[in-house]
């Protein structure tokens, strides 16, 4: 009667990681519990996800072939572009959000177009409208820039709303660290890398005040949903989020923490259930309105029963 923060399956968003071919589904090693799944095995999780009371699937596509652009990201029969598809045809009621970044497609695994060592952030930004608009175009509707370019979130609404597609909505990747919590991501999504890091372009876990002038600018540019990313080491960054701003706020419970718990978890060190209720009422508590997690089906599930305590 007196708990201030119940979680609820409408709280959470599932990542999903789409690969080609049929009836596949990869598990990832550093991810227990997560697979990588092929575009029908992926419709058929949606189908369970949105039974589950969870509203959205966060999308994120492993090419046939990379190359120093990542053409497969915007091309009418790329990876995602079919995922969103079959899931949208199966599923009308959940959400498509996409991740538009160039990382997992490029061979080189940095978020933008390369000169040399360096990312160049305007041509980055022509890509990532066309990207934008081919998701838009296969039925996403929202599409989440991951990439940390500036100017990205005003770059896509112009694409966007050009193309005839005004009513599909922006999660920018406002707040994104430059963290080591990405570690098994890397794996799921093929995405390291292959030289540097992205401290170019992502943020220093030491600043604050700097995620709230990213906030703002990104709402100024038309922004629909704001994310802070990730989420546990940045509960003191959602709450002034919140504070600051009144669009929804989307955290991120990125792998590491996941992986980190399901480790300690496997060793018998904590309890995983009891732990995974304190980890994402925290970052609910903390103000986030939707929270991006692995856990969600898992938990969605378990919300369902009589007694979860
Ligand atoms: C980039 C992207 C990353 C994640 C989501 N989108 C990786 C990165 O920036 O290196 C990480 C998500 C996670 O760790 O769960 N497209």
């Amino acid at each position: 009667m007196l708990s201030e923060t119940a979680l609820s399956p409408a709280d959470f968003i599932t990542p999903l990681f789409i690969v080609h071919g049929n009836d596949i589904s990869n598990p990832i090693a550093s991810m227990p519990g997560v697979a990588q799944l092929s575009v029908d095995r992926a419709v058929a999780e949606s189908a369970k996800i949105a039974a589950l009371g969870i509203p959205a699937v966060l999308l994120f596509g492993l090419p046939a072939t990379k190359d120093a652009v990542g053409k497969e990201n915007f091309a009418d029969d790329g990876i995602i572009q079919q995922a969103i598809g079959a899931i949208k045809a199966a599923v009308p009621e959940l959400v498509v959000i996409t991740d538009v970044c160039l990382c997992e497609y490029t061979d080189h695994g940095h978020c933008g177009v390369l000169d040399g060592e360096e990312i160049l952030n305007d041509e980055t930004l022509e890509v990532l409208q066309r990207v934008a608009v081919s998701h838009a175009e296969a039925g996403a509707d929202v599409v989440a820039p991951s990439g940390m370019m500036d100017s990205m979130v005003v770059a896509i609404r112009d694409a966007l709303d050009g193309d005839g597609h005004e009513q599909v909505s922006i999660l920018s990747y406002a707040v994104k660290y430059a963290s080591g919590f990405y570690g098994p991501f890397r794996d799921a999504a093929d995405g390291a890398p292959a030289f540097g890091d992205r401290r170019s372009h992502q943020m220093d876990p030491a600043n604050a005040r700097e995620a709230i002038r990213e906030v703002l600018l990104d709402v100024d540019e038309g922004a629909d949903m704001i994310m802070v990313k990730p989420a546990l080491s940045y509960l003191d960054v959602i709450r002034q989020t919140r504070e600051i701003c009144s669009l929804p706020i989307v955290a991120y419970n990125v792998s590491g923490e996941y992986s980190m718990v399901k480790a300690a978890a496997e060793r018998g060190w904590v309890d995983e259930d009891r732990v995974v209720n304190e980890v994402l009422t925290g970052i609910v508590r903390a103000g986030a309105d939707l929270v991006i997690t692995y856990w969600a089906p898992e938990v969605a599930a378990r919300l369902g029963e009589p007694s979860i305590q």
